[in-house]
């Protein structure tokens, strides 16, 4: 039986420190899997993921970001935005949302094995696209960065502030 989904969601937290352990396909499948089941605007699936795990792949991602944790295995969440779909009042595409679920699936199915992660919006678009030659169409929307936790992970120093239920809740 799997942990219940409250326990699962309060004890996640962003790894930023990662042991040297390969991720076992078997677990980069399951993972990849929880983000095929995400719901998307129309079913339309969008979603493109490529998965970053050899030593070459890993070290072309250090150019195109920030910060590095040591990460062992990481996943570029991307979408086709010929794919998504797209209101027509005021045209809001839905790629940015769709491609946000998948990740967030994958963060917690990842979680629930055993693997840490953490969310990455802080990159360089225009580096991604080209380093690991994305199609036009295809936008990246954030980097996974995953492998098991180091011994001495811990969560930031912001990880428990939670701001009150009155401030995100209006009950009408
Ligand atoms: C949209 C988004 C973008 C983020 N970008 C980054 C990032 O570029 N670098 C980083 O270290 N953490 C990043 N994070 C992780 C957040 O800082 C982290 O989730 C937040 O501080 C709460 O901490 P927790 O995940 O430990 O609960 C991002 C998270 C989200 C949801």
């Amino acid at each position: 039986m799997g942990t219940d989904f409250i326990t699962l969601a309060s004890s996640r937290f962003s790894v930023r420190r990662f042991s040297d352990k390969k991720v076992e396909q078997e677990k980069i499948d399951s993972i990849l899997h929880a983000g095929q089941l995400a719901p998307t605007a129309c079913n339309n699936q969008p979603q493109k993921i490529y998965v970053l795990q050899s030593e070459e792949a890993l070290k072309t991602l250090q150019k195109c970001k920030y910060s590095h944790f040591g990460e062992t295995l990481a996943f570029l969440v991307c979408y086709d935005s010929s794919l998504c779909w797209t209101r027509e009042f005021d045209s809001k595409a839905s790629g940015d949302i769709d491609a946000s679920i998948v990740a967030t699936h994958m963060m917690l199915e990842a979680w629930e094995l055993g693997i840490g992660s953490t969310w990455i919006m802080h990159f360089i678009p225009e580096a991604v696209k080209e380093e690991f030659n994305l199609p036009d169409s295809v936008i990246p929307v954030c980097i996974l960065v995953m492998g098991y936790p180091s011994q001495d992970a811990v969560p930031s120093a912001q990880h428990g502030t939670k701001k009150d239920m009155n401030d995100m809740v209006t009950v009408l």
